[in-house]
């Protein structure tokens, strides 16, 4: 059966009744709406922010044309549940291990983002820490060898959950599949952060989803790479996960007035994808193959990330020089091109392609970097910097969720070495943390943060008691 657009279908029908908004938003369909965003958006827009009227359902109890939706999303990928969240990939994990892990053990690699360290927190979980493998070259972390995830789960038996990051946010998968595979044989649930994975599921050039690969609870950030409104994201149940029920959690977590437009945008953005994804991204590989192509032909100076055995997503490039680092790289890209690129680390910068990469596109950016290429032929290679991850686990002093809650008081990083930490400490992006709170700051560590940028005058907060 055809796809359908249960949500905008109804919004439209109350939308073509030029209805008298007598309800919440305070702009009323847009008769009250500022002068400047009548200007610079028009009024269109503000018709369809609704609120839940008859026939739109209730995000929390669904069972209208939101369910229908929903279990649409579900159906295409092979899932039990799927549920739109309103909040990002942040709400979807903070659910997902609220219900799976409260008060569990859970392995967790420590190149998690640090929204998974704050469902820690809300989950009181009790994460037993795994260390990554870190690329020698540009210090990227690869991701969990299936060795050391082996080793821990001879270790400690009695741990039945498993956090995975599908694919990093340079889009590297590596090892992933053999852990996913090992994770299973054992038995463990497995709770996935595919924030950056959302369109991996659509085509089978891509690397394989986490679902796929036999995830239990996969989140993926539609905003990121589908095309759809900033914070729309999706919660997968998969049909093997035999936990607690998430809707209760994300009732918890989400607000009671979530946004239409946001809602319909994953509704149209998921139909636009399930109809055509697959052939939209085939038409872009060709175009990625061309683009990396010339960056290898043409460009002496500026490198491309391009490693197969890393199983990389295509639509992520990492682009590096000797001769610029990764924020005048990111610089000459915005200042004289006005491309804006994803982040840039110490060393290179990260530009994230449209799923639907079209010549013009590939042939701006080509044009871009082949001046700055020639530009900056002359230079001399700059000092290398390590990235702001880690391969070694801190040591704990305090447990996460206590340490969280646990008195703190400001001192200057000057003064750190040997102190608690009493937040995380990271930078951002890419948002992954060294140290989060309860773990000794190491004197290396002040090193790595002023290489990262940071400045030793600078504030932070230890915990009063401790070390
Ligand atoms: C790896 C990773 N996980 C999770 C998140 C959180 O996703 P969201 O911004 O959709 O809440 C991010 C956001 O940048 C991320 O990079």
């Amino acid at each position: 059966m055809a796809l359908q657009p249960y949500l905008l279908n109804e919004m439209q029908k109350i939308a073509e009744q030029q209805p008298l908004s007598a309800h919440t938003p305070g702009h009323k369909n847009g008769l009250f709406l500022p002068t400047q965003l009548k200007e610079l958006w028009g009024e269109q827009f503000a018709a369809y922010d609704f609120t839940e009227l008859p026939n739109l359902d209730n995000l929390h109890f669904s069972e209208g044309c939101l369910a229908q939706s929903q279990q649409q999303v579900a159906d295409f990928f092979g899932a039990a549940h799927s549920y739109y969240l309103v909040n990002g990939t942040t709400a979807g994990l903070q659910a997902a291990i609220m219900a799976s892990c409260y008060q569990q053990e859970v392995f967790v690699p420590r190149h998690v983002h640090r929204s998974i360290y704050h469902s820690l927190i809300l989950a009181q979980a009790k994460p037993i820490y795994l260390p990554v493998s870190i690329d020698d070259e540009t210090s990227l972390p690869l991701g969990l060898d299936p060795v050391v995830l082996d080793e821990y789960i001879q270790r400690y038996p009695q741990c039945k959950r498993l956090i995975m990051v599908h694919p990093t946010y340079q889009g590297l998968t590596w090892q992933n599949k053999a852990c996913f595979t090992l994770a299973k044989e054992h038995q463990l649930t497995i709770i996935v952060d595919e924030a950056h994975g959302s369109h991996l599921h659509f085509n089978h050039n891509l690397p394989p989803s986490a679902l796929e690969l036999g995830g239990d609870l996969v989140v993926q950030s539609w905003h990121k790479t589908l095309p759809v409104l900033t914070q729309g994201s999706v919660l997968h149940v998969s049909k093997n996960y035999q936990g607690p029920n998430l809707a209760p959690y994300l009732s918890l977590l989400q607000t009671t007035s979530p946004s239409y437009l946001l809602m319909a945008s994953l509704e149209v953005g998921g139909i636009e994808m399930m109809e055509n994804g697959e052939s939209t991204i085939e038409t872009s590989l060709y175009n990625i193959i061309y683009l990396h192509q010339q960056i290898y032909q043409s460009l002496e100076n500026i490198y491309l990330l391009w490693q197969p055995d890393w199983q990389q997503d295509p639509f992520k490039l990492y682009l590096y020089s000797q001769v610029l680092n990764g924020a005048e790289l990111e610089k000459q890209l915005r200042e004289q091109f006005a491309i804006y690129p994803e982040m840039h680390d110490n060393n290179g910068c990260l530009i994230m392609l449209p799923l639907n990469l079209t010549n013009d596109y590939v042939e701006q950016l080509l044009q871009a970097l082949t001046v700055i290429d020639q530009q900056i032929a002359n230079l001399e290679p700059v000092a290398y910097l390590p990235n702001f991850y880690t391969a070694s686990l801190p040591k704990e002093v305090v447990p996460l969720s206590k340490a969280f809650y646990a008195a703190k008081k400001t001192i200057l990083w000057q003064e750190a070495a040997g102190r608690v930490a009493g937040q995380f400490i990271l930078r951002y992006p890419p948002g992954i943390p060294m140290l989060v709170p309860g773990e000794l700051i190491e004197p290396e560590l002040l090193t790595a943060w002023v290489n990262a940028g940071g400045d030793l005058n600078e504030k932070l907060l230890v915990l009063v008691k401790g070390v």
